[in-house]
């Protein structure tokens, strides 16, 4: 099987919980940071990886991002007319060529396993990656990008993986390793959400994957895991016991976890502050919220 990596899962068919009620009526994908959604960071990287077939793993309630990657006309004329050309050009990030971006069902939600194993079909037999939209990493190569340079070297499974606080190990997927080399290394055992005291250290999985149609085969039979759903985790695993070819990645670069309502801050922070445009205000801001002792009363949820 050859080593190089043309199509992308993407799956969203979650429900977000932890924004509600924003995620309601919104996809959590189509949450901003400044003025991208989530989903626009994550096909950026997926593009700057060489990755040309996006498959969306969506569910009830998504179709705003269905739209987020359709043409806009009448909003397009009405630009044109208003000769808005910087705004038409930024539109043109949203456009995907016909046919790149496919739209899958995962009817029931049953985890991530599970909404990865809906889109088999369309994966078919060769190499894949995962993207978690929620997972936004900041690098100068791209996160994947880096992942599928290493991966041309050696193929089989690769996670993404980086040092959490050992209090928070029970939020991911949780890495036991053998010997590395450079930025990869093999990994002898992996464990979903464990108990502190269970976890085999504190190298957790983060949201990109290159995995093989195998992965897909092992979901086939899957059962339930942690927290009741079929978990992408010990598909992977399943790969560990019978061909030993599973890889983490330690990529460079800063991840927010914009799934959680802090991470999403600290990135809405992060990226704001890199905007040339927003900077100077927005620092003036954050130094004179930061000194007053009191929260601004106006910004407090009633
Ligand atoms: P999360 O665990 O973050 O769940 O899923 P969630 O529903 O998005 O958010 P909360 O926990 O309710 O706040 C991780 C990723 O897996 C996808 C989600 O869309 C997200 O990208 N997912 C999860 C599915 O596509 N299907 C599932 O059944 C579960």
């Amino acid at each position: 099987m050859s080593n190089r990596v043309t199509k992308a899962v993407f799956p969203v068919a979650g429900f977000g919980t932890r924004f509600l009620p924003a995620t309601k009526s919104v996809p959590k994908e189509i949450l901003p940071l400044v003025d991208r959604p989530l989903i626009q960071y994550a096909i950026d990287e997926a593009r700057a990886a060489g990755i040309t077939e996006f498959i969306f793993v969506t569910s009830r309630g998504k179709s705003a991002l269905e739209d987020y990657f359709d043409s806009a006309p009448e909003l397009e004329t009405a630009l044109q007319e208003g000769k808005k050309h910087s705004l038409i050009e930024t539109l043109r990030q949203t456009d995907m060529d016909s046919g790149a971006v496919a739209y899958i069902r995962q009817q029931e939600r049953r985890g991530l396993g599970h909404a990865v194993w809906c889109a088999r079909r369309l994966i078919g037999d060769e190499p894949f990656a995962v993207i978690l939209p929620d997972d936004v990493i900041d690098a100068e190569t791209p996160c994947l990008e880096q992942m599928i340079e290493s991966y041309r070297e050696i193929g089989g499974n690769m996670v993404a993986a980086m040092e959490v606080a050992r209090e928070n190990v029970s939020s991911y997927g949780i890495l036991d390793v053998a010997d590395s080399v450079g930025s990869t290394m093999r990994v002898r055992g992996m464990v979903e959400k464990p108990k502190v005291e269970n976890a085999p250290s504190n190298l957790a999985v983060i949201g990109r994957y290159i995995l093989t149609p195998k992965v897909l085969e092992n979901l086939d039979s899957m059962k339930a895991g942690a927290g009741g759903e079929i978990q992408l985790t010990d598909a992977i695993a399943g790969e560990i016991s019978s061909s030993q070819n599973v890889h983490a990645f330690r990529f460079k670069g800063r991840r927010f976890d914009c799934g959680t309502k802090s991470g999403y801050l600290q990135a809405t922070v992060a990226f704001g502050l890199a905007r040339d445009e927003l900077r100077d205000e927005f620092l003036e801001f954050l130094r004179s919220a930061v000194d007053t002792e009191v929260p601004i009363p106006a910004a407090r949820a009633v």
